[in-house]
């Protein structure tokens, strides 16, 4: 499906219909993806806004049908697109499959074409689901951390090769950095950094690895440009121990690609389930937002997935492609409100809350919604 060619770039961009790309995906992709288009309609409506959506196939459901994750019908829309949402992508039915071949491949494939080097990873502890924190409570308040982890490079990106004999007995992934790599990531997290509490940490492991010494040589010359900006260096260890500890102590982390994964994974189990987390990934073109969590098969098609992590991206999409703010923030507030008032899906369910299956949870959210659009 192509999109009709109405751009104008006299018109501001809040005024214009945004062209909006939808990877659902596979697993639950597809359920989340659903009730995210449903709230973003629901908030079209209410504030008066035009999107025009178009699905594309990409991942283990593209691998089923053209044989390829990412199809190249499927890149060209995404780089015609004003912004992405993407559900999640993998599963079972292609784990036999070679690593270059795997949907996986088609997401990375994606962020490096797409240069997306920025993901910004929120991990806010939500006060009506402290309670489903495994920290204990006086440690899960006031969290709120913005993760800028490295996108498109580090040991994702690099050689994996097995041999050179042909044993198999012998396997290589290579890491690399350049200094302009880090650069642009770092630009952003002291400006984001700048636009928040004003404080960093930056996280390697430089007492082993090159990498991470030219990634701590670079932060830190940057650093003294950056005088409003509190930097601290952490060893990613000890960085995974603290975020445990006193989660509080983080305002804006700066991370490398695979530290970075692995710690937002930890970040989202603080926030109370990993169904919770949104992200942005952003380069200079279009911008991808997606949940942090996987595709998880074992819950596809029972309407028990959590949508909200697919939710928050979309409303991360509303202010940080289309600078809708106000639009943004009635969907997360509405979150927090359906939370509060006990509703749960299967995932956050507390003793005393009312569960309800991805469906419904996003009806409520949008009745949620309608009704305080009716009040404002
Ligand atoms: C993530 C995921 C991906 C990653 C996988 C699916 C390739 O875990 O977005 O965190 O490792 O980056
Ligand atoms: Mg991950």
């Amino acid at each position: 499906m192509k999109f009709p060619e109405n751009s104008n770039s006299d018109i501001p961009m809040t005024n214009t219909k945004k062209k909006i790309v939808l990877l659902p995906g596979d697993g639950i992709g597809p359920e989340i993806m659903r009730a995210a288009v449903r709230v973003l309609k629901e908030c079209a409506k209410e504030f008066g806004l035009e999107f025009e959506f178009a699905e594309f196939p990409f991942g283990g459901c593209a691998i089923d049908a053209t044989g390829e994750p990412l199809p190249g019908e499927t890149l060209a829309a995404c780089r015609a697109a004003d912004a992405i949402l993407l559900g999640a992508v993998g599963g079972p039915k292609w784990d036999a499959v070679p690593l270059a071949k795997r949907p996986e491949s088609g997401l990375l494939a994606l962020r490096k074409t797409l240069q997306l080097y920025i993901n910004l990873r929120p991990i806010d502890l939500r006060a009506p689901l402290y309670g489903l924190s495994p920290l204990k409570a006086d440690r899960a308040s006031g969290v709120h951390i913005d993760f800028v982890r490295e996108l498109a490079g580090d040991i994702y990106f690099g050689e994996h090769r097995v041999g050179p004999d042909p044993s198999g007995e012998r396997a290589t992934d290579e890491a690399v950095y350049t200094t302009g790599e880090v650069e642009r990531v770092a630009k952003y997290a002291f400006a984001r950094a700048e636009s928040r509490k004003g404080r960093l940490v930056s996280i390697d492991k430089s007492n082993v690895l090159t990498t991470s010494q030219l990634w701590r040589r670079t932060v830190t010359r940057m650093g003294a440009d950056h005088p409003h900006v509190k930097l601290e260096h952490l060893y990613v260890d000890n960085a995974a121990m603290q975020l445990v500890l006193a989660p509080a102590q983080f305002d804006v982390i700066l991370t490398s690609n695979m530290f970075g994964d692995i710690l937002t994974d930890l970040g989202a189990a603080l926030a109370g389930s990993i169904g919770l987390i949104p992200s942005m990934s952003c380069g200079p073109g279009p911008s991808v937002y997606e949940p942090i969590h996987g595709s998880a098969p074992t819950l596809a098609g029972k309407d028990v997935a959590n949508p909200v992590g697919m939710i928050l991206s979309a409303a991360m999409m509303l202010r940080e492609s289309f600078g809708l703010k106000r639009e943004a923030e009635s969907i997360e507030s509405a979150v927090d409100r359906i939370f509060a008032s006990g509703i749960r899906t299967p995932d956050t369910v507390e003793p005393g809350t009312s569960k309800v299956g991805c469906v419904e949870f996003a009806d409520r959210l949008c009745a949620e919604m309608a009704s305080a659009a009716r009040n404002r």
